[in-house]
């Protein structure tokens, strides 16, 4: 059985004392949930202030992005040393604005992954086609191009160690959330390139997450899908009255 993942994805929001209300109030209003894992991604400059505050709590910390070198003259980056330092636990990798604003590629994205992994980070590994070439019947194609492109070289042990994030570009932060069989369709898609690329203990071992408008009130019935393992929260991650309620429904 998969232990389900909720992360918050907070993206470039919150000063520190908004970033300290949220999550106190996740603190407060989050129940046992032994069969549910949550994870925050607040921005870098909140990341270690969000940390010392859920020490102890079921909640875990991640990061948004990191670099694939230890150190050195790179402006302006992060390593995955760094967010180990930072108490991350998680990074996010290749989520769509990533690789669409800033232009990364699944090049870049493999060796981002094989950085977190050697820090002992859980890389949190976006997917997802665009309305253009979903309408083009090319979803697959650009899903599998992505997994083959991001995951090259890795080794099924690896690969047991990653989460994957479905996020279908058109469906992030418009409103119009996959519909539970679309994201379904897409999941069950991936999991089976994972038993035919690595084998059928991967497929079955690793979570897949969604992700894309997923709201308090559309949550269960996308997490409830066979091959949906929780959900990669953007906008409803900003509040805590409706990121709880998302939790509560994966607890459940
Ligand atoms: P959204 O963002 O929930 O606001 O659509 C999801 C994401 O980008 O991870």
């Amino acid at each position: 059985m998969r232990r389900r993942i909720i992360a918050g994805n907070w993206k470039m929001n919150k000063t520190i004392p908004e970033a300290l209300e949220l999550v106190r109030e996740l603190r407060l209003g989050l129940k046992d949930c032994a069969n549910v894992e949550v994870v925050v991604c607040p921005p870098f400059t909140t990341l270690s202030i969000v940390g010392q505050e859920i020490e102890g709590t079921a909640m875990s910390l991640g990061a948004q992005n990191v670099f694939w070198e230890e150190k050195g003259a790179y402006t302006g980056e992060i390593s995955p040393h760094m967010l180990r330092d930072a108490h991350c636990r998680y990074v996010i990798i290749g989520h769509s604005e990533r690789r669409h604003i800033f232009r990364e590629t699944d090049e870049q994205v493999n060796r981002k992954i094989r950085a977190a992994l050697g820090a002992e980070l859980t890389p949190i590994v976006c997917v997802g086609e665009r309305l253009e070439e979903r309408q083009a019947n090319k979803t697959f194609e650009v899903i599998s191009g992505q997994l083959r492109g991001g995951f090259a070289s890795l080794q099924s042990a690896e690969m047991q160690r990653i989460v994957i994030a479905y996020e279908p570009v058109w469906a992030i932060g418009t409103g119009q959330n996959a519909t539970p069989a679309q994201a379904q369709e897409v999941h069950a898609f991936i999991r089976n390139w994972l038993v035919k690329a690595f084998d059928k203990d991967t497929g079955a071992a690793m979570r897949i997450q969604y992700g894309g408008s997923v709201t308090a009130e559309n949550s269960a019935a996308l997490i409830g899908q066979p091959d949906v393992d929780g959900a990669l929260v953007g906008g409803a991650s900003l509040k805590a009255e409706s990121f709880l309620k998302i939790v509560q429904a994966a607890a459940c």
